[in-house]
């Protein structure tokens, strides 16, 4: 049993064959609907926990399928109706009931320290859905896309990031420092990455740059990634960091510094921090990104169960 909690603690051998057994697994099921179960239902007969703590469209969908198509099946948990938070239950016989009654518990949390307290006190596996700190499986996913895309490996390509330093940044500069990729980050100089990002990053062999300018950061990339300028729960004030962005906003003229062939992501919800003739574009492969998560989710949750080939 292993858990999913943070793309830094996972050997980069262990994410790198749970792309494969994505790829592999995606191109054996195009004639299958939705529901339809993969050859072998690998994970028969198993319950897959859910739990939102913040609101979620694509995480819950694609986990529902994830599972569905391995063979098992889902409930999801409304946290205001359990007694955890409503009556006080502690975490850790919340933990012990879930581990009796499901298999895998998958759980998108607004608190770090509960991720850990749960990790503590559940003897079934755990997977980040999105907590403050990281995004793993989107991250994870998204460099499914890139590759399937640019049909190359990503430690080839130049990756940027234009946005805030969020969640779902932090897991891509730990992706890049496990997978070797170039990634420049474009932000404002009052919204760079935190002093424990900054450290860990400068453990990388200098292959992250961060610039307060969009065009350097966008030079030469190959993919551009961005995410809302105000994610779930980000107590600040609002119009003072609109305004900052201002100039980050991701528009033709900018996606014109990039290189011809660069591609457009997002992990979505979308906001303001993108045109929308970016986002519709051709250029732009935010709907396939999304329907990835499927597939890629499949693999995590096959590794969790230590059924990964
Ligand atoms: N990208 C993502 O995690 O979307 P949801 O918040 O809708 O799950
Ligand atoms: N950074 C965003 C990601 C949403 C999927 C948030 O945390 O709200």
């Amino acid at each position: 049993m292993r858990n999913f909690l943070n793309l830094r603690d996972i050997p980069v051998r262990d994410l790198k064959k749970i792309l494969t057994d994505a790829k592999r697994r995606k191109s054996m099921r195009k004639k299958l609907n939705n529901l339809e179960v993969d050859k072998g239902a690998p994970l028969k007969g198993k319950l897959l926990i859910q739990m939102f703590e913040k609101s979620s469209l694509r995480t819950r969908l694609s986990f529902y399928l994830a599972i569905k198509q391995l063979g098992g099946s889902t409930l999801t948990l409304r946290p205001d109706e359990l007694h955890l938070s409503k009556g006080g239950e502690s975490i850790q016989d919340t933990a012990k009931i879930l581990s009796n009654f499901g298999n895998a518990f998958m759980f998108r949390t607004d608190s770090d320290k509960k991720l850990e307290e749960f990790k503590k006190n559940l003897s079934i596996p755990i997977i980040n859905g999105l907590s403050p700190s990281s995004h793993p499986t989107q991250i994870l996913s998204d460099i499914f896309t890139v590759e399937e895309i640019k049909k190359k490996s990503i430690s080839s390509l130049n990756i940027a990031w234009i946005g805030d330093s969020n969640n779902v940044l932090n897991s891509l500069i730990a992706a890049s420092i496990k997978f070797s990729f170039k990634l420049s980050i474009g932000c404002p100089i009052e919204y760079k990455p935190s002093k424990k990002i900054m450290n860990y990053i400068k453990s990388d062999n200098n292959k992250i740059h961060i610039f307060h300018d969009p065009k350097k950061a966008v030079r030469a990339a190959d993919v551009i990634f961005s995410d809302k300028v105000i994610s779930m729960n980000d107590k600040v004030n609002k119009l003072k960091k609109f305004k900052k962005f201002k100039k980050f906003k991701i528009n033709k003229r900018l996606m014109s510094y990039a290189k011809k062939d660069c591609i457009f992501l997002h992990c979505l919800p979308r906001d303001k921090e993108v045109d929308e003739d970016v986002f519709l574009s051709k250029q732009s492969k935010v709907w396939q990104q999304a329907l990835n998560r499927v597939h890629v989710q499949k693999s995590i949750l096959l590794y969790c169960f230590g059924k990964l080939r």
